[in-house]
């Protein structure tokens, strides 16, 4: 299932684009003009939901085709650009960095890279907001810098571990102080060489920090991953013609290698889609459709969890886009079935884990062990999962690593907090649907993080 279970040369296809149909990239209107949601969004129950989305930009392949652009030597063009406030935070970091940037129109982004030796230091601390893919891949880049650099974020931000990173990226050379293991950090770039790294926590955000590292070291860069993470940061290393090879579960790039500008297209964010793929197969009576949707098999577990869950899901693969496979998602409800999920299965799951325990309200049951991750994503999502999901009326059993819901009754509806995290404010909104009365997401404007249309497209699909 995984490209990395074998070994596989990144850098060895020819880098393009390869749109599902002609004009595809043109007819592509998912872009409901970000709209910002309201703090506090109400519910009402839904008798089912029913339509066809594009979902949104995917938010992790933006992050990495625009650092990517900046480093190359020339203009790339992003089409399908993510819309929301993290991808924002990349580009407006870049431009800290002295990267010609330019919005053409709703996500189309032109970006003008110098080369790597180009970037220049920031006057100010770049503020990556609420977005870890941003603060993370940056300090990957910025320690190869001859200069220094100070990254922050928001208080959900400077609250999460970057020991993760600051661990290899000093074996390779760079000097980085932060408070306590956590932003804002300060990166004194340096000459890098290349490592040979274990990583321990699963995580294609600390996977990804040490290749970009690895690109401008000496020598050859090699991680091993503690468990599979998603690889679109190998895939746009060889959009932007870089080598990168992966043999088992060992990542290996070679230093000082340039990279090219490119024309490419980012397909619809998966883990967006699943916010309506799961509210599908939980409500009686629904089908929904989800066109130009990435479907990388990195990133979509979730499908497989949700028809062992007793849901209808079709996927049909219908092209390709930087090497990224795109198509369609089609789910139709199912009765729904217990399912368990456990240590192995996580890191595949790590942002569709709330949508999930949403799911369980709709009837089913889910069982979720060695997660301890989810404490330290935007908010603890386990802490603030179990609290939401109870407030609308769920049976949840909150644990050190994980959590139980039992959907052993109907939702009475209630007011739910988001805890400023996007996906638990969505989340909540799914579970709402099948709730007996009205409920409340408070905190709901979070979703502008990942989908800035989220409540908009909600109103469409609701029958
Ligand atoms: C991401 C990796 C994941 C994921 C995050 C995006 C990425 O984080 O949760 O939303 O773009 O690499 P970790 O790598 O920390 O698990």
């Amino acid at each position: 299932m995984r490209k990395g279970a074998f070994n596989h040369e990144y850098g060895s296809r020819r880098a393009g684009v390869h749109f599902p149909h002609p004009g595809a990239a043109r007819t592509r209107k998912c872009y409901i003009p970000c709209v910002s949601a309201a703090a506090r969004v109400t519910i009402q129950p839904a008798r089912r939901i029913a339509g066809r989305v594009i979902p949104p930009g995917d938010k992790s392949i933006s992050h990495r085709y625009a650092m990517l652009a900046a480093l190359a030597g020339g203009r790339s063009l992003i089409e399908g650009y993510a819309p929301g406030a993290d991808c924002r935070a990349t580009l407006a970091c870049l431009r800290g960095l002295g990267v010609a940037i330019r919005e053409e129109t709703a996500g189309v982004v032109e970006i003008v890279g110098r080369g790597p030796g180009a970037l220049s230091p920031a006057g100010d601390a770049l503020d990556a907001g609420n977005s870890g893919t941003t603060l993370r891949l940056l300090s990957g880049i910025v320690a190869a810098q001859p200069f220094e650099t100070r990254l922050t974020g928001d208080e959900s931000l400077r609250r999460r571990p970057m020991a993760r990173i600051i661990e290899p990226l000093t074996l390779m050379g760079a000097r980085i102080d932060s408070q306590d293991g956590r932003p804002p950090l300060t990166i004194a770039g340096a000459e890098l060489h290349g490592i040979d790294y274990a990583t321990s926590v699963p995580s294609a955000q600390v996977k990804s920090a040490i290749l970009l590292a690895g690109l401008h070291a000496s020598g050859t860069t090699r991680v091993t991953e503690a468990a599979p993470t998603r690889n679109h940061t190998e895939l746009a290393f060889a959009a932007f013609g870089a080598r990168v090879i992966a043999q088992g579960s060992v990542i290996s790039v070679a230093g000082r290698q340039p990279l090219r500008a490119a024309d490419v297209r980012v397909p619809g964010d998966a883990s967006s889609a699943a916010f309506w793929a799961i509210a599908a197969a939980g409500l009686p009576g629904s089908a929904v459709e989800i066109a130009e949707v990435g479907l990388n098999p990195t990133r979509t577990a979730f499908l497989d969890v949700l028809r062992l869950a007793g849901a209808h899901v079709e996927v049909t693969v219908s092209g390709e886009a930087g090497g990224e496979p795109l198509g369609t998602i089609r789910v139709r409800h199912g009765d729904l079935r217990p399912i368990v999920l456990g240590h192995d299965e996580v890191p595949g799951l790590i942002d569709e884990l709330p949508a999930l325990a949403a799911l369980a309200t709709f009837g089913g049951e889910i069982d979720v062990s060695g997660a301890a991750e989810l404490r330290v994503k935007e908010s603890d999502r386990i802490a603030c999962l179990a609290a939401g999901l109870r407030a609308l009326g769920a049976n949840v059993e909150e644990r050190p690593d994980g959590f139980r819901v039992r959907g052993d009754r109907r939702l009475a509806g209630g007011t739910a907090d988001a805890a400023g995290d996007h996906r638990l404010a969505m989340a909540f909104a799914i579970a709402a649907l099948g709730a007996r009365g009205p409920s409340v997401v408070t905190g709901a404007q979070s979703v502008a993080v990942s989908y800035p249309g989220f409540f908009d497209v909600l109103s469409t699909l609701v029958q």
